[in-house]
């Protein structure tokens, strides 16, 4: 983890960036305030991430700002605050979606402390992959998965340590997983990455986005269909192939 001065330094930066001066006034503001009244800012549903690392022993909970990780790529800036998706969240995204795991590979980009991988390892998938920049978090996510105690059926499961906008996506059926991962800077390089890919190789594309804040540019993404749109979840999915 940087020093204390780097952190601060690089909250401030990323601050600036996303919330602009009055913004990051503002915030430091509230933040200063919650601080004092003794609530320190927590995860919504820091119970039910707690339970899941209880139950599976692991450990996936916490939020860690992006300035507080150890990613020296000049591209950190465009990254969010790690923050595990909820397993109920999980569950409901995937139920209504009828495409077979055994034939296709789930990707999470930015895949954190690994969360989703043991939630998606738990179906049968063909591949289960997550791309992680910070190699703190991957390393985390790797030692996660060995200790994981639930059910695994996919039959493999894989941290890769890197950008996600420079991954090289495997062939054949894809579900893609994002839980607000970065900004539209690197999202328009993931759209652009499997546009590229769904024209030189045509399959099943699924696109799952949590807290879909740029969902403008998948909605702008010539190659996918809206499949479903909420302000918790959007889901995106490349024409079937004939
Ligand atoms: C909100 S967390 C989601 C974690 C995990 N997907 C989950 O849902 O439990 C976003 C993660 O994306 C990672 N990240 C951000 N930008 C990235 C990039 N360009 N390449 C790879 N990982 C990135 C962050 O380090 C963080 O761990």
């Amino acid at each position: 983890m940087p020093n204390l001065a780097l952190r601060v330094t690089r909250r401030l930066q990323r601050s600036l960036r996303t919330r602009g001066f009055v913004g990051s006034l503002a915030h430091a503001l509230d933040a200063l305030g919650a601080h004092l009244r003794g609530r320190a800012p927590a995860h919504p549903d820091a119970a039910a991430d707690d339970d899941f690392d209880r139950r599976f022993g692991v450990d996936t909970s916490g939020v860690i700002p992006q300035a507080d990780l150890d990613v020296d790529d000049p591209s950190w800036v465009h990254g969010s605050a790690y923050v595990a998706t909820s397993p109920i969240d999980f569950a409901e995204v995937l139920a209504p979606f009828a495409l077979d795991p055994a034939r296709a590979a789930f990707v999470d980009l930015g895949c954190g402390k690994g969360r989703v991988l043991m939630m998606a390892g738990a179906l049968p998938f063909e591949r289960v992959l997550g791309v992680e920049y910070s190699q703190t978090l991957a390393d985390i996510a790797r030692r996660n998965l060995a200790s994981y105690r639930g059910a695994r059926r996919a039959q493999s499961i894989e941290v890769v340590t890197g950008d996600a906008s420079a991954f090289a996506y495997p062939e054949g059926d894809l579900v893609v997983f994002m839980y607000h991962p970065f900004d539209e800077v690197v999202m328009q390089r993931v759209v652009d990455a499997l546009r590229r890919r769904q024209r030189t190789s045509p399959h099943r594309l699924l696109v799952l986005y949590f807290k879909p804040v740029h969902a403008a540019l998948w909605q702008a993404a010539d190659f996918v269909e809206t499949r479903f749109e909420s302000s918790r979840y959007s889901v995106y999915e490349a024409a079937p192939v004939t």
